[in-house]
């Protein structure tokens, strides 16, 4: 009989869950509470960008195999496996993680669920997480032990969400009982035929591998943007520092590209979840590097408008046309939340400046949370009149865009390659100014 499944939020996270499950053949539920959202998903019309993710969400909910709902009970009832995929955002004025999502969903889960359901967590949560969440489960409904709880914690990147669901570098689920590890085993079969390592662990350490991950690659990135900062004061070039790193397996290239730093909806906020829950269990001290990590990224932001002084000559930016090109965290993303680019825009902004922003897929999102901030669709309107360009995501389009063509345009031909990766040969032939984070400056720029 096919496996019922339901996928309860449907984010980045849940979205492309609940269509990879489909597309392995499971019947699955999508449970969604944002209005907006829903009606969008019903429609079949994904409400974020994700190459290639429509197309299959689609042709799953033709298939019959794939449907969304607001019915949490209806779903709770009807699901042998309920994926819990809710967003687990910074608190409001704290560190931690607010837990209110999955204890909303749990709580409209409880009184109907299926006999036997096994509930199983996705979200990245503090460790000890899966324990609260049953114990309030059990609290709500004292005598449905027959239900079990998992941790199966999610490593998708955006931009390439459903290769990495499909086809992951690893699953990893935390269990208590066997039946849920042979359950787990079911879903995940096509994975274990195609020889993706499945390590089965217990709930504890299936939670901290995801944060783990995350404070991991958040301080490779900071690491190198340490390095940044030094080769700025030493009059060195981060970019063949990184490079001659990275020829060292041990450390390996990737993460190692210095420039306007992390940001998006996981690193930031884990990073600091991390650090809080670290704290309450006694071991703070073991991860207070992060709340290093946690600064030296931040510090990148003030970076970019530092070489913008530069590049521009003057220490006011007031009335100074500056184009931030780009504002998702990251390229083939919509994703806007903690954006390094956007927040750059802001403090230029703040500055004084008249920005201007361009994204290929972000504007309208974007627009939503920072109305003050100009914005134009096509990147030619951007550039226009601009006196200096600063290149903070690293979108395909801004990487072939002939900086010829771009040079006719501006006002002044400044651009500030906030990620390290144009060709700056070919720019300053076609007679643009450039500077980037941690390569060899003209003028001496005080750090900070
Ligand atoms: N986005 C990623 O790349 C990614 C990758 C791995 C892990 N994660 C983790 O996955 C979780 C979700 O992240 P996201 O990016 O998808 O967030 P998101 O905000 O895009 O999605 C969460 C969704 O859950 C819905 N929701 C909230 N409460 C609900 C409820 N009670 N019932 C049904 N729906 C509810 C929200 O309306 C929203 O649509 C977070 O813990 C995040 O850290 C995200």
């Amino acid at each position: 009989m096919t496996l019922k499944i339901s996928v309860i939020g449907t984010g980045y996270l849940g979205a492309t869950h609940a269509a990879a499950m489909a597309e392995l053949g499971y019947s699955v539920v999508g449970v969604e509470v944002d209005a907006g959202r829903l009606a969008s998903l019903q429609r079949g019309k994904l409400p974020f960008y994700e190459p290639g993710l429509e197309e299959v969400m689609v042709s799953n909910i033709e298939a019959g195999r794939l449907r969304f709902t607001n019915d949490a009970a209806q779903a709770a009832a009807w699901a042998d496996v309920q994926f819990l995929c809710v967003g687990t955002p910074q608190q409001k004025g704290l560190q931690s993680a607010d837990l209110s999502f999955a204890f909303a969903a749990i709580d409209a889960l409880a009184a109907h669920i299926k006999p036997g359901a096994l509930v199983v967590g996705k979200s990245t949560v503090p460790v000890g997480t899966t324990r609260v969440l049953e114990q309030r489960f059990l609290a709500a409904q004292p005598h449905r032990t027959d239900v079990k709880f998992a941790w199966n914690p999610e490593f998708l990147r955006e931009g390439f969400a459903l290769e990495d669901t499909l086809h992951p570098d690893r699953v990893v689920i935390g269990i208590n009982d066997a039946e849920s590890e042979a359950l787990l085993r079911s879903v995940y079969a096509p994975m274990i035929t195609e020889g993706i390592p499945f390590i089965v662990t217990d709930i504890a350490t299936a939670e901290l591998v995801k944060v783990a991950a995350n404070s991991f690659l958040a301080t490779k990135i900071s690491f190198i943007n340490a390095m940044a900062e030094v080769c700025e004061a030493a009059g060195g070039d981060v970019t063949t520092l990184a490079e001659a790193l990275g020829h060292d397996v041990r450390i390996g290239n990737k993460f190692l590209h210095a420039g306007v730093g992390f940001g998006g909806g996981c690193l930031p906020k884990d990073i600091r979840a991390f650090a809080a829950r670290a704290e309450e269990i006694g071991a703070g001290k073991a991860v207070a590097f992060l709340g290093e990590v946690d600064q030296i990224n931040l510090r990148r932001r003030d970076r970019i408008l530092a070489l913008a002084r530069v590049l521009l000559n003057d220490d006011d930016l007031t009335g100074r046309r500056i184009t931030v090109l780009g504002a998702s965290f990251k390229p083939d993303s919509d994703d806007i939340r903690d954006s390094p680019s956007l927040a750059v825009a802001v403090l230029a902004h703040e500055a004084g400046a008249i920005v201007t922003v361009h994204d290929p897929k972000a504007i309208l999102n974007a627009q939503r949370v920072h109305p003050e901030l100009g914005y134009e669709h096509s990147l030619e309107d951007a550039v226009r009149g601009a006196e200096i360009l600063l290149h903070l995501t690293e979108w395909r389009e801004y990487r072939s865009a002939d900086p010829a063509d771009l040079f006719n345009l501006v006002a002044l031909p400044n651009i500030i390659d906030g990620r390290n990766v144009l060709d700056h040969g070919q720019w300053s032939q076609a007679g643009w100014d450039m500077l980037a984070p941690g390569r060899t400056l003209p003028l001496r720029v005080p750090v900070g």
